[in-house]
């Protein structure tokens, strides 16, 4: 098996101002620092799997900006395989101005420019490079038609998709994302999409069944610091075990999940192994600053895995 990933999402760069409280509607507050960093939840996840060893093939689109050189050169020295990121003229790349409180905690605003773009036809274009890869990753922040025909093509070619539905979006169609092998919500995004009620473990467990019983192979639940649920069909659920840590910054830890855990499971197709691991990876990423600044190596990654399960 080769192992092969394709990240078929977004990018944004990342304004983060790190600030002791949000101001008040009409408030002017000074706020303490300010970092530029790559961002967007497709590049995160592609660039956390691509941090790890795999080899990763990226699916964007990007404005004719000055952040545009910047998000290429990042993809390029990450090994990334940059032949389907596109530039389009006369558009904005992806911007996301976030904010980040001592507690760690973080509010984000996104600004899509060029990741809108990213259409169907795109995917066809990659269709025969795609055909090389094993394991398709997708996010909410390009084209809900974008994410609903890539699932078809992955169905259609035998090639196992997994869709992180992040951001929420309420107009999410869950009858076309039934063929996905790998829906991997967060607990609001999952309340979202299944319009049920997702307050504790037991009604995640039960909402997550509901997407097993249409047809979706294996649901993830991130808990965030609680863990995660391994909700999938025919099998018992099982509960992925937090690791302590004291939190910095969570800004993408989600998407450190989501790209360790296609990482992991692309080498070992091993569900559990592999989300014990993404658990880990996730923790370790929010006790440095930052978003994929935070993204640990595969060789640093493993000397935390010792400190913490030993
Ligand atoms: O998930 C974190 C990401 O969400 C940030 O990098 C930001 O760009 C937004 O897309
Ligand atoms: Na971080």
């Amino acid at each position: 098996m080769s192992g092969k990933i394709a990240v078929v999402g977004s990018n944004m760069v990342d304004l983060i101002t790190y600030t002791d409280r949000m101001p008040a509607p009409g408030e002017t507050i000074e706020a303490p620092r300010f970092e530029m960093g790559c961002g967007g939840k497709g590049a995160n996840q592609a660039i956390a799997a691509a941090r790890l060893g795999a080899d990763v093939m990226m699916l964007t689109k990007v404005g004719d900006d000055i952040f545009a050189d910047n998000t290429i050169r990042n993809f390029e020295t990450s090994g990334i395989d940059t032949r389907f990121v596109e530039r389009v003229p006369g558009t904005s790349s992806g911007v996301a101005p976030i904010f980040v409180e001592p507690s760690g905690e973080n509010s984000i605003l996104i600004v899509k420019g060029a990741n809108a773009l990213l259409s169907p036809a795109d995917v066809d274009r990659a269709a025969e490079a795609l055909k090389q890869c094993d394991l398709i990753v997708m996010q909410l922040e390009v084209p809900l038609e974008t994410v609903y025909h890539t699932i078809a093509f992955g169905a259609a070619h035998g090639i196992e998709t997994l869709l992180n539905p992040a951001p929420a979006a309420p107009d999410l169609d869950p009858a076309r994302i039934e063929q996905v092998t790998f829906f991997v919500p967060n607990q609001t995004e999952l309340a979202t999409i299944t319009g049920l009620p997702v307050t504790s473990e037991a009604e995640a467990e039960t909402a997550a069944r509901t997407l097993v019983a249409r047809g979706i192979r294996t649901v993830i639940v991130t808990l965030g610091a609680r863990g995660a649920l391994l909700v999938t069909a025919g099998e018992a659920t099982r509960r992925i075990e937090p690791v302590r840590v004291t939190p910095v910054d969570t800004t993408g830890a989600g998407d450190a999940f989501i790209g360790s855990f296609a990482r992991y499971y692309v080498e070992t197709h091993d569900l559990d192994a592999s989300l014990h691991k993404a658990v880990r990876y996730a923790a370790d990423s929010i006790t440095r600053p930052g978003t994929q600044k935070s993204y640990a190596t595969r060789e640093a990654f493993e000397a935390f895995c010792a400190t913490c399960d030993a």
